[in-house]
């Protein structure tokens, strides 16, 4: 979703300003700008083409010690140059960057309106503007009208703010919406993520929610929402500059399915210390205590809670599995005694957060399983657990799921006290190495289904999380519609669906589904359905079209999803598609 970056510093920031955009594309955007203070003027660009043209069309001359950049993805009004941040206030006194979304701004900007104020955009970013222009005639003191501003904000947001008469200060203000400070001798810089900053700083500061300051080149002051100066703490981060490199790779999607093996490595490598699993010992209490689970995600994420919902369902516990944008508007099972495990990827998605403000209120504990350290989920957790994969760059989730399931598996395993549970892992991986290695049969699928108006995927039990998981891959990258079934449900509706040719890609691994799934094969080739069967290497039988060396059932999920995501991936390839950024799609979904 949008990227902010803002700087203050002893060097010229264009360049630092344009990098960070650059490395914040991934997140998905519509359109980019960029404002710089230049003798005591912000000098706007907006341009809705990549950020490679914005360096190129913004005049070349234009650089300042303090500026800030910005990638939308459209909320309220389409992607135009008009509606691409920075806005600026009536009498350019402020120029700001905004992501989240302001929930009352229609009746701010009638209030507005009504006092003169007239709106260039359709965005709700650009009430905000104005508002600090309004409160700044008022007091005539920047951070008193930032304060006041944000005190009528209903909603989210990260806010990069310019006063076009002070060059010696960028200001700021959070609420829900993800922003960070990076500190270097050199000055102090600002961004909606880590990677911007990472060449730059050495030294971060988490800003809290419902707080506001400002950054000169030495100093950070840090507000509450009542204007008291808070102290605050450095961090840093063991996140690399490099993950962000495709090393030879032609995309990151690739990179990243053949980064399973790793994904599995590096959270036994952080997990287990050659004796025992080293998962805190209170979140393993929590657990084992608990009576009553929910999961919560979104997309992939609740793809990895469906299937950690049955693990900890063999486990005798009660366990549901909701999708966090649902559960947020349903809150079922609101018990204090529920605990709740947070699936998220980003650490950032807004309909999770929204299910968090709902299980504080019940006092009920949260887990977050996450990929990103300092993440809003992180932070709000009474436990975490680091899935340690590494950057994932590609919008489309891939070692990020893999890493899921296989801490879910590990966090089992502690529960159950069982360590030969390494290697059953030893077995998931050396699948996945197979179909690194060898998977030819995959790109052939790939060619014959890439014209298909609608593909579908069937499995049972595990095999059906997996079957949904690739094909919510397929739609997001290759745009062909797609649908996952429990074998069982087959003839329950979806069956109407099938005719001569129509692609059905169905998951065997498990021996007590396999003869179930046998006769639904029958029935889809009795109706003219093109079957390719994905089954492992026990449970094959002849003209099978992908043969996966042997899997634990319950590890089936991190192994044939593979086929899944190189299916997708090749699809999208031979169809030219950009692939690592899909259409209309985010990394990390920070509005609800
Ligand atoms: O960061 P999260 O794991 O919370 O993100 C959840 C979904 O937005 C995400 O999994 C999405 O479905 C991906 N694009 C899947 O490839």
């Amino acid at each position: 979703m949008c990227g902010i970056v803002g700087g203050i510093s002893t060097e010229k920031v264009r360049n630092f300003i344009i990098e960070g955009l650059k490395s914040v594309e991934y997140r998905g955007y519509d359109s980019s700008g960029l404002a710089l203070v230049i003798n005591n003027k912000c000098e706007v660009y907006k341009t809705i083409e990549r950020v490679n043209e914005l360096d190129k069309s913004f005049e070349s001359s234009f650089d300042s010690f303090l500026g800030i950049g910005h990638t939308r993805w459209a909320t309220h009004g389409v992607p135009s140059v008009k509606n691409a941040h920075p806005h600026t206030s009536k009498s350019k006194l402020f120029t700001i960057v905004h992501n989240g979304v302001i929930e009352n701004y229609r009746i701010l900007k009638k209030e507005l309106q009504a006092k003169g104020y007239v709106f260039k955009s359709d965005t709700d970013t650009e009430v905000v503007a104005h508002l600090l222009e309004k409160e700044y005639k008022i007091t005539s003191n920047v951070l008193e009208a930032i304060r006041l501003t944000i005190k009528q904000l209903k909603g989210t947001y990260a806010l990069a703010i310019l006063f076009c008469r002070d060059q010696n200060h960028l200001y700021f203000a959070k609420n829900r919406s993800p922003l960070l400070i990076g500190h270097a001798k050199k000055g102090n810089f600002l961004a909606s993520d880590y990677l911007p900053l990472l060449k730059t700083a050495s030294d971060f500061v988490e800003i809290p929610d419902f707080h506001y300051g400002s950054l000169s080149v030495s100093e950070i002051e840090l507000y509450d929402i009542n204007g008291n100066s808070i102290e605050f703490s450095y961090h840093q981060t063991n996140l690399k500059q490099e993950a962000l490199e495709k090393n030879n790779y032609p995309h990151f999607m690739l990179k990243e399915i053949e980064e399973a093996e790793q994904s599995v490595r590096f959270l036994i490598d952080n997990y287990f210390d050659g004796k025992k699993l080293l998962f805190d010992k209170d979140l393993i209490k929590t657990l084992k205590d608990a009576k009553h689970i929910i999961f919560l995600g979104s997309g992939t994420s609740y793809h990895a809670c469906l299937t950690g919902a049955r693990y900890f369902r063999e486990l005798k516990k009660n366990v549901d599995t909701y999708i966090a944008s649902e559960w947020a508007y349903y809150p079922y099972n609101n018990s204090k005694d529920t605990v709740f495990i947070l699936m998220s990827q980003s650490g950032e998605t807004a309909d999770l957060i929204s299910c968090v403000k709902l299980i504080e209120k019940q006092g009920s504990k949260i887990i977050t399983i996450t990929n990103t350290q300092g993440s809003t989920l992180a932070r709000k957790a009474d436990h975490v657990v680091f899935l340690y994969a590494g950057i994932e760059v590609a919008v489309a989730s891939t070692k990020a799921y893999i890493a899921q399931m296989t801490a879910l598996v590990l966090i089992n395993a502690m529960i159950r006290n069982e360590l030969n549970i390494f290697e059953k892992l030893e077995e998931a991986i050396v699948s996945q190495r197979f179909i690194i290695k060898d998977h030819e049969i995959i790109k052939k699928v790939a060619k014959e289904i890439q014209n298909s108006s609608s593909v579908y995927f069937l499995g049972r039990g595990y095999d059906h999380d997996l079957a949904l998981e690739c094909s919510l891959k397929l739609k997001e990258v290759s745009y062909i519609h797609s649908e996952a079934f429990p074998g069982g449900e087959l003839k329950h509706g979806p069956i109407a669906l099938i005719e001569k040719d129509v692609p059905v890609i169905v998951f065997i691994s498990d021996h007590s589904t396999s003869d179930a799934m046998r006769s639904n094969i029958c029935e889809i080739e009795a109706r003219g359905g093109k079957i390719y069967v994905v089954s492992t290497q026990e449970l094959s039988q002849e003209g099978d079209t992908y043969v996966i060396p042997n899997v634990r059932r319950f590890l089936s999920p991190l192994v044939s999803v593979m086929f899944g995501q190189y299916l997708a991936y090749y699809v999208a390839l031979y169809k030219n598609l950009d692939i690592d950024k899909p259409r209309n799609l985010a990394k990390s979904v920070t509005v609800e």
